[in-house]
Parts: structure tokens; C-alpha cells; sequence
């Protein structure tokens, strides 16, 4: 297990190093910026039933269930396509409204999570389009989807999820600049634009992981903490969902994600001096808008963790610490900003001796409903 590890001491640290390389392979032979292509054979395949798709429906579970949210954004914002984001588990109890013009993509790490499974099950003898998104190659999902996209991640064994999250993105945000080009939502320049920056992603992923060792005096600070509150808004907010997710998992701590403008509808009220407050502030995006909110948690005392583009100065001078991520634009965001999230929570569960790779009471693939 040792030489597994590859000279890191969980399989979790080392699978949150891999993302540079895991978000290369998920580009191969996909993304082709020279040519200002991207090619996804699941999508080329069955372009025509992208285009007539009235709404696409993203059933998920867990983290994949928040990387859904994040290609509701993108979808949305490049290829103006309606997205709804469901539940598996209760998406497949409702009765939902599915027709024939719905595409619904299933997201799944391990292609074997039995609500998702399920969920797809139902969608299709509705008359809708499947499309797989998993890293199992083979898997339950892969097979019982129409189409799909490998995020070839490469083997996930900690049980919280780290390179499948960032990977699953890209290929979405890959999806959804194809079907942008196609729909003609998005000009050739934009498009070329988009890719450019896509490529310089797993450079910057490589950046972002550099604040590993700031991110652990961060962590030694707050690691007693009882309860922690993450915010973000836009492209941000489900990686503040994720941030709570990872924290929650291994370290047993409290912690609930909230998009920052709701802050003020019930999490406010929990803020005192005990309590730290991630917030993702990167530029653009609502940044000014964030930076309000930073104040109102500063004048209620609280404990602000920013995450902030390289070179902020106006979370700087209000946080009580900030982690730097590279610029990029803003959709893809939070391919970068995940990174110091997944590192804190690391490093907060390994000083409060917690069984990273195996957390409590959850499993790496849950086959059961
Ligand atoms: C479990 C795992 C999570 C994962 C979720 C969905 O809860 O512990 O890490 O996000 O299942 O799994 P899937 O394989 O469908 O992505």
C-alpha cells in the first residue's frame, strides 16, 4: 500500500497532487486548441439530439451532484441551455416530468451508485437521452448510458473525492463549449479564448497546490473549530457546497456551504468570534458584491479564510487570512479554487489523527439505496 501511495502518506493528498496530469488526460485527444477544436465522440455522435434537447437534467449523487451544479452554471452561461440539477434519490421518487427532448446526464465516479443507477433507468424508459459521465470505465452507469465522456481520472481510492471532482468539470465545461460552437452561442474568438485558458488550467491546478504549506498553518489554526461556514457566489457556490462536503467527510467537522447573498437569510446569525468563514472571492464574479459580504461578517467578528485571486488587495486587508489561486476566467474558477479547499480539510483531518482515506460510516461507492 506504500508503494501505492507513491511516497505520499494518504491516498487522498496524493490523488489531490495528481489533478495537473488527471486533468491532462481528460483533455487528450479532446481539446485541440491549435485547431480550435474539441472533440467528444459521445457528443459528436449525437449532435442532433443536443441540439433539439429542450433542457438537460444533471442526477447525481454527493460530490458529483455538486459538479452537476457547477455544469449548470457553464452550460447555462456558454450554450444557453436550461439545466436543472436533481438528486438522484429524489429525482427517481417524484414522479418527474421527462419527455423524449430531455437529455439527462448522469454523473458518477464510480458508475455504480445504485440512486443514480436507477434514476437513469427511469429517465430512459421516458424516452430521454442518457449521457454517462464516470471514471469507471465499464461501469453499471457507462454501460446502462446512450452515450458518455470518460473523465479518465485514473483510480479514486479515498473515499472523499477529489481529482474525479475537478475532472468531471472539465469535461463539462468541455461539453458545454462544444454545444456553445454548435449552437452558435459563443463567437470562434470567444471559443478560441475559452480554450486557450482551458489549456493553461493544469499549470495553474499546479500553482494552486503550491499553497500547501501556507494552507496548513491555516489549518492548524482553525482545526478545533466546532463549526465552519463556506460561501460563494455564481461559478463559486457549488465549490463552496464541496468545500462543506470535504470538511464534513473526513474531519467530522459541522460545516454547511451557502451561496454568500444568502448569508444574510439565516447563516448571519451564527456568526461570532468562534467561527471561521471561508469565502471564495476571486475576481470578477460578484467580486464587489463579496467583498460586502466579507464586511458584514467582519463587523459580526467572524473569522474570514479568503480565497482570492493572485494579487487581491481588498480581501486582504478585511480577512484574517487569504490563500491566493491564479486568474483565469471566470468559469472555470473552480477548478482552482477547490484546490486549497480540499487541502484544508486534508490537513485539518490528519492534526485531528481522523482516518482520512476511510472516513466514518461512508463508503467509496454506495451500491445500496
Ligand atoms: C459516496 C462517496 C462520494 C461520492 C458519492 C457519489 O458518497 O463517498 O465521494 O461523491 O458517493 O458517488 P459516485 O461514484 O456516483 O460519484
Amino acid at each position: 500500500e506504500q508503494i501505492e501511495k507513491g511516497g505520499y502518506d494518504h491516498f487522498m493528498l496524493k490523488e489531490i497532487y495528481e489533478q495537473p496530469s488527471a486533468i491532462l488526460d481528460t483533455f487528450r485527444g479532446r481539446l485541440l486548441s491549435n485547431e480550435a477544436v474539441i472533440k467528444l465522440a459521445g457528443v459528436e455522435d449525437n449532435m442532433k439530439k443536443f441540439l433539439a434537447a429542450d433542457r438537460i437534467i444533471v442526477v447525481a449523487c454527493g460530490t458529483s451532484w455538486h459538479a452537476g451544479l457547477v455544469a449548470e452554471y457553464i452550460f447555462e452561461d456558454l450554450a444557453r441551455i436550461p439545466v436543472e440539477v436533481e438528486y438522484a434519490s429524489e429525482f427517481r421518487y417524484r414522479n418527474p416530468v421527462i419527455t423524449e427532448k430531455d437529455i439527462v446526464i448522469a454523473i458518477s465516479q464510480s458508475g455504480e451508485t445504485a440512486d443514480t443507477l436507477a434514476a437513469i433507468k427511469l429517465a430512459k424508459s421516458k424516452g430521454a437521452f442518457v449521457f454517462g459521465v464516470c471514471n469507471v470505465v465499464g461501469s453499471s452507469i457507462a454501460r446502462e448510458s446512450d452515450a458518455g465522456a470518460y473523465t479518465h481520472a485514473g483510480p479514486e481510492i479515498g473515499v472523499a473525492s477529489t481529482k474525479a471532482f475537478t475532472t468531471q468539470i472539465t469535461v463539462l465545461t468541455l461539453m458545454a463549449l462544444r454545444l456553445a460552437r454548435a449552437k452558435g452561442t459563443m463567437s470562434s474568438s470567444e471559443f478560441r479564448h475559452h480554450l486557450i485558458e482551458l489549456e493553461t488550467i493544469p499549470g495553474k491546478v499546479e500553482e494552486a497546490l503550491q499553497s500547501d504549506a501556507y494552507v496548513k498553518t491555516v489549518a492548524d489554526i482553525y482545526k478545533d473549530s466546532k463549526n465552519c461556514l463556506y460561501l460563494g457566489r455564481g461559478f463559486n457556490f457549488p465549490v463552496a457546497l464541496e468545500g462543506a462536503l470535504k470538511l464534513k467527510e473526513i474531519s467530522y467537522i459541522h460545516a454547511e456551504g451557502y451561496p454568500a447573498a444568502e448569508m444574510k437569510h439565516g447563516p448571519i446569525a451564527l456568526i461570532d468570534e468562534q467561527m471561521p468563514i471561508i469565502v471564495i472571492a476571486t475576481k470578477k464574479g460578484h467580486y464587489e458584491k463579496v467583498v460586502s459580504n466579507i464586511q458584514e461578517i467582519k463587523s459580526r467578528k467572524g473569522r474570514i479564510i479568503g480565497i482570492v485571486t493572485k494579487g487581491d488587495v481588498s480581501v486582504k486587508e478585511l480577512a484574517d487570512h487569504v490563500i491566493e489561486v491564479p486568474e483565469t476566467i471566470e468559469c472555470l474558477t473552480p477548478l482552482l479554487t477547490t484546490i486549497p479547499l480540499q487541502l484544508l480539510s486534508y490537513h485539518i483531518a490528519v492534526m485531528l489523527n481522523k482516518n482520512v482515506d476511510q472516513p466514518r460510516n461512508l463508503a467509496k461507492s454506495v451500491t445500496v439505496e
